[in-house]
């Protein structure tokens, strides 16, 4: 009798259980397979009375219910154990993943480094805001009214006008001079690195924001031979001894006399090159007296201080030392130009 054959099936069904595929692939061909019990099951059925198909049609819908669902339950199970099992062949002696260590942004080595030389010469470090107000940035510097570098064409300005006068992206870090200034009373030995903007277009040799360390020796008695002799010893460390300097005379508001220093070309060392456009010589700083008005701005009594001051591009040093031609690199974060400034310094 079908019936008999049925509920013998469900019970060796409901008995069943494993967590071995293989095994459980054998259950599949005998229940649920095209030659499977269920198929023959099926086939019988159709030969069995009409009076029997009525109580045996529900029936055997559910054994085959119970096969599959056995079937499903046991899938579960033997798929989890599998992948148990491939963690448990994990071979522990073998040697790590290992992950490799990020690096310096060739700008912070080379601030870094900047900042080491002056320390020995006893230079603290300073920061100041990079939302400026005119008078930090322009006014007390000396900066005339009309000035160009006031203009919208050069200075991203905030906001044009307000209680303070108009407020900007600070365009150099000559800013935070003013601000340590107006703090305290000589003597100021600090350099002040940071970022300012400029509204410039975009391409390998201008950018909309860079970096600058500035420079400030103010005390009683500072001379012109002590800004040369600082700068000589700075170049010295940078470059390496006998590094050449000159100083050539320039213009800037805020110091009197200005000048503008080129050291002997790093790559062709004087010999003539691309770099130094065979001139031997390559400009990297602005520098000079700070003028006695920017003292007088500050507080400071002018007949009695002086001092000098100096401000240079980090990306500018950057280039000389790591020959990178395009200033857009030091800020588009490609992995690839980043992982070649490993240094010994992390
Ligand atoms: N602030 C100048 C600039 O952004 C750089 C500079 C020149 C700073 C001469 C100084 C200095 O302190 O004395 O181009």
């Amino acid at each position: 009798m079908l019936q008999d054959k049925i509920t013998q099936y469900s019970q060796e069904i409901n008995a069943f259980v494993t967590d071995k595929a293989d095994e459980l692939e054998q259950f599949r061909i005998k229940y649920l397979g095209s030659k499977g019990v269920i198929k023959e099951i099926f086939d019988a059925f159709k030969s069995v009375s009409i009076e029997e198909k009525k109580s045996l049609g529900k029936v055997l819908n559910e054994f085959k219910q119970l096969a599959e669902s056995k079937f499903n339950t046991l899938k579960e199970i033997t798929e989890s154990s599998e992948s148990q099992a491939t963690v448990n062949e994990l071979d522990l002696t073998l040697p790590g993943e290992g992950f490799e260590i990020g690096s310096r942004h060739p700008l912070a080595l080379v601030r870094r480094e900047i900042v080491e030389i002056f320390a020995k010469l006893g230079f603290t470090v300073a920061e100041g805001p990079e939302i400026e107000d005119d008078w930090h940035n322009f006014s007390a510097l000396n900066f005339p009214e009309e000035h160009p570098a006031r203009d919208m064409q050069d200075t991203f300005f905030i906001k044009k006008g307000g209680e303070k006068g108009d407020i900007a992206l600070r365009t150099h870090t000559s800013s935070v001079q003013v601000r340590m200034m107006e703090q305290g009373q000589p003597p100021f030995r600090a350099i002040m690195p940071g970022r300012v903007y400029r509204n410039e277009a975009i391409s390998a040799r201008a950018h909309c924001f860079f970096h600058q360390i500035e420079g400030l020796y103010a005390d009683e008695n500072v001379s012109f031979a002590d800004l040369k002799q600082t700068l000589f010893y700075f170049v010295q460390e940078l470059y390496g001894e006998g590094t050449k300097v000159r100083f050539r005379p320039s213009y800037f508001p805020f110091t009197e006399p200005s000048a503008e220093m080129d050291i002997s070309c790093t790559i062709c060392k004087g010999a003539g090159c691309q770099l130094c456009k065979y001139s031997g010589w390559v400009e990297i700083l602005g520098c000079g007296m700070v003028d006695p008005n920017v003292l007088e701005n500050c507080g400071i009594d002018s007949k009695k201080y002086s001092g000098f001051a100096f401000g240079m591009g980090i990306e500018r040093i950057a280039n000389l030392k790591y020959e990178i031609k395009d200033l857009r690199l030091f800020s588009e974060n490609d992995a690839r130009f980043l992982r070649q400034f490993k240094s010994a310094l992390i």
